[in-house]
């Protein structure tokens, strides 16, 4: 009997197959605000800023740049990296608290500007968690081989999104997005395991509430500035050492491997103090733990990714190291990766 349709996947055996990075790359801003500009913009001081986060600096977009601009270049370096040609990638996701606009999605305008013309693409938000549960997402595609080729960008302007006299948020955050392509890569384990979570009952503790569907803008929604990003400080700080360590201890565990073979640990970029917390924790030397925080500030759903590729480029991970991923933002949400270099 003729079959009622032509199933696309049935010329595949459907056995999964490994996922690489087979191409990173970063773009900041050029324009950089120190804590000395700060010092002149806020009540605050460079010492506070400095031993309470580790912050010195952070790069802000100008006002003509937005986050589809930075992740097209961050994406561009990291399809060099790759070989990869605009033609040949298959998806485009972008993670982003601050899209260019509400819809189309920032990643549809990435496409555009790479000229990934054959491309799907959608954005994802999961905060600073964000570009862990798109290499995972992205993952999942490859493994199936439903795509060859992957991009997955976490590209922020918090500059747009940030109260510029609260001084207990203004000096945490800054711009700039990291990019990854993924493939699958002969004789390579690539991403071994992705942990991730959410715990929505600590909702409040990390928002933006107006702008969205409950609170659309209206002259007094912005008057209240409810279009601002607004922190539990304290709270997300605790929240944030537990889950970062949870997860990492998940991963780790389910790879069946301890911290002493991770070569190089790259945390969520927020605060040295967390990183501190969480390397002492998972047991990490200074030397396996990846900071850069005090050139970037918080990136968000950038920070690992710029992280990532700054490592590669100083040659702290090299081909087969092993290299462990740490996430926590907003949602709450938090992720950890193991991936095979
Ligand atoms: N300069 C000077 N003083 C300040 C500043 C500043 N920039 N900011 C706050 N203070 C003051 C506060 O007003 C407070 O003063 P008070 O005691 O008179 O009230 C004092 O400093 C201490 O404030 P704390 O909240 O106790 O400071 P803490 O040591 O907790 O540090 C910080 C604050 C840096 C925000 C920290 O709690 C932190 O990093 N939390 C985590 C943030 C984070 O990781 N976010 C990640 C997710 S982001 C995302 O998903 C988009």
């Amino acid at each position: 009997m003729k079959a009622k349709f032509k199933n696309p996947r049935a010329k595949h055996d459907f056995q999964g197959r490994s996922c690489s990075i087979t191409g990173v790359g970063s773009y900041v801003p050029e324009k950089i605000l120190t804590n000395a500009d700060l010092e002149k913009m806020v009540e605050t001081s460079d010492e506070w800023i400095t031993s309470r986060t580790g912050i010195k600096e952070r790069h802000i977009a100008a006002k003509d740049e937005f986050t589809s601009d930075m992740a097209a270049k961050a994406a561009q370096r990291a399809m060099k990296m790759a070989g990869v040609s605009a033609e040949q990638i298959d998806l485009v996701i972008v993670a982003t608290i601050t899209p260019d606009m509400p819809f189309p999605s920032t990643a549809c305008l990435v496409q555009q500007k790479i000229g990934a013309r054959r491309a799907a693409a959608f954005d994802l938000e999961a905060a600073c968690s964000g570009f862990i549960y798109g290499i995972e997402i992205a993952q999942q595609f490859i493994m199936s081989r439903t795509y060859d080729t992957a991009l997955v960008v976490g590209a922020e302007k918090l500059s747009s999104i940030v109260d510029w006299t609260d001084r207990n948020t203004c000096v945490l955050f800054g711009d700039g997005a990291g990019a990854a392509i993924l493939q699958h890569r002969e004789n390579s384990n690539g991403l071994l395991t992705v942990v991730m979570g959410a715990d929505s009952n600590k909702a409040g503790l990390l928002s933006m509430p107006g702008g969205g569907s409950a609170c659309p803008a209206t002259p007094e929604s912005v008057a209240s500035g409810l279009h601002f990003l607004r922190m539990d400080g304290k709270e997300t700080f605790k929240n944030a050492v537990n889950a970062m360590v949870s997860a990492a201890n998940d991963a780790m565990r389910r790879c069946d491997i301890d911290i002493t073979k991770i070569k190089c640990v790259i945390p969520h970029q927020a605060n040295q103090r967390i990183i501190d917390a969480v390397g002492e924790r998972l047991k990490a030397t200074p030397e396996q733990l990846f900071v850069n925080l005090h050139k970037y500030g918080n990136t968000s759903a950038a920070s690992v990714a710029i992280a990532l590729d700054e490592a590669v480029a100083a040659k702290k991970i090299q081909r087969g190291d092993l290299v462990l991923l740490v996430v926590f933002g907003a949602g709450l949400t938090w992720g950890a990766a193991v991936i095979e270099w």
